[in-house]
C-alpha cells in the first residue's frame, strides 16, 4: 500500500510517499524560515499563501523521485491539526481535491501523532512499549506508547511548550527565528557558571512541566544589562538557558522511565534535534542501561514523511479508517 502524506500545519510543506512494504520512497519539503525570519516569527497569513505555491510542485517532485504514479497511491493522509488554520486548510485541500480528482480514500492524521511515530522510520527503529518525549514548538508531552493509537499521556507542560521556551529566550536575546538552533549554538560559547537559572518543577512529584518562569528569568537578566550587552553575556545567557532546560528534561524522562519501568525512550520533535539534550539523554540512559532512539535530523522538524508514515501504521491497524469522504473539516487546536 503507498501512502502519500501532507504536512502544513505551520511552517514548513512537506509532502512523502510511504509504502507499507518498501518504506520510505521520496520525500519533498519547503521551509519557509527565510520567509518569516525578517519579521522575527511565523505570519499565519504568508505561511497559508506560500503552502498554495509549493505544495503541488513538491507532489510533483516527490512522485518523480519516487517513480510512482499518482494513480498508484492507495490513500492520502494529511495533517488535520493542530496547527495555523489557514496553513492546515491548505494541506486539507490538497488532499482532498487529489483525493476527489483520483478516486482515493483521505485520512486526517493528528499532527502529534506524526512526531511520535517519527522514531520508527530510522533503520533501527524502536520496539514497543516505550517512553515518548514530544518536545516541539507548540508541545512539550511525556508519553506512554503501547503500540499505534495507544498512547497514554503521563505529562505536559502547564504553560509554555520547550520549543516555545527556547524561541522567545533567543528573541529576548535578540537571536533570530527560529530560536532552538541559535541559542543552542550561542550556548557552546558560554560560561556555565555565568548564570544559574531556575529548573521549574524540577522536584515537582508528577511529569508535568512549566518553562513560562524560565523565559521570564531570562528576560530579568537580560533586562539588568540594558542595551549594554555584550555578545559574551549573551553566550552566557544562552548556556545557562540550555542547562536548565535539558537538565528538567532529562530528570522528567527518567522518572517517567522508572515510573512506567520501561527501557525505551523515544525523542520525538523540532527540539529533539538540540544537541546538548542529545548529549545529556544518552549520558543519562546509559548510566541507566536505558536505550534512548530519535528521529533523522531531517525527521526532527515537521515534515511530510512522517504524515505520510503514520497514515499507512493507522491503515494497517485500520484499513477502513482512510474514506472517499472529501468534505474535509480542520482542527486548529
Ligand atoms: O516540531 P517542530 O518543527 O514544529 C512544531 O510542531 O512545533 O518544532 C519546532 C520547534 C521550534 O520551537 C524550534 O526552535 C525548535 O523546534 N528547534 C530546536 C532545534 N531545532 C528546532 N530547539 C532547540 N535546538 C534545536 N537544534
Ligand atoms: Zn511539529
Amino acid at each position: 500500500m503507498i501512502v502519500l502524506g501532507v504536512e502544513s500545519s505551520c511552517d514548513e510543506t512537506g509532502l512523502a510517499l510511504y509504502d507499507t512494504e518498501r518504506g520510505l520512497l521520496a520525500h519533498a519539503l519547503h521551509s519557509q524560515i527565510a520567509m518569516h525570519q525578517e519579521y522575527g516569527g511565523v505570519v499565519p497569513e504568508l505561511a497559508s499563501r506560500d503552502h498554495i505555491r509549493r505544495a503541488i510542485p513538491l507532489l510533483k517532485q516527490t512522485l518523480a523521485d519516487a517513480a510512482v504514479s499518482a494513480h498508484d497511491i492507495d490513500a492520502i493522509a494529511y495533517t488535520q491539526g493542530p496547527g495555523l488554520a489557514g496553513a492546515l486548510l491548505v494541506g486539507a485541500s490538497v488532499a482532498c481535491g487529489l483525493g476527489l480528482a483520483l478516486d482515493k480514500p483521505v485520512l486526517g492524521i493528528h499532527h502529534l501523532e506524526g512526531h511520535l511515530l517519527s522514531p520508527l522510520l530510522a533503520s533501527k527503529p524502536p520496539q514497543f512499549p516505550f517512553v515518548a518525549l514530544l518536545v516541539s514548538g507548540g508541545h512539550t508531552q511525556l508519553m506512554r506508547v503501547d503500540g499505534v493509537g495507544q498512547y497514554e499521556l503521563l505529562g505536559e507542560t502547564l504553560d509554555d511548550a520547550a520549543g516555545e521556551a527556547f524561541d522567545k529566550s533567543a528573541k529576548l536575546l535578540g537571536l533570530g527565528y527560529p530560536g532552538g538552533p541559535a541559542i543552542s549554538r550561542m550556548a557552546e560559547f558560554g560560561d556555565p557558571a555565568a548564570y544559574q537559572l531556575p529548573r521549574p518543577m524540577l522536584h515537582s512529584k508528577n511529569l508535568d512541566f512549566s518553562f513560562s518562569g524560565l523565559k521570564t528569568a531570562v528576560l530579568t537578566v537580560v533586562k539588568r544589562h540594558n542595551t549594554n550587552i555584550c555578545e559574551q553575556d549573551k553566550a552566557n545567557i544562552a548556556r545557562a538557558f540550555v542547562d536548565a532546560i535539558v537538565e528538567v528534561l532529562v530528570a522528567k524522562c527518567m522518572s517517567a522511565l522508572k515510573e512506567t519501568r520501561l527501557k525505551r525512550l523515544v525523542i520525538a520533535g523540532g527540539v529533539g534535534a538540540n544537541r546538548q539534550l542529545r548529549e545529556a539523554l544518552n549520558a543519562a540512559a546509559a548510566k541507566r542501561r536505558y536505550e534512548v532512539f530519535y528521529p533523522e535530523l531531517q525527521f526532527c522538524t515537521d515534515n511530510g514523511a512522517m504524515i505520510a508514515f503514520a497514515g499507512a501504521m493507522r491503515l494497517r491497524e485500520q484499513p477502513d479508517a482512510a474514506k472517499r469522504e472529501y468534505g474535509f473539516s480542520v482542527r486548529p487546536r
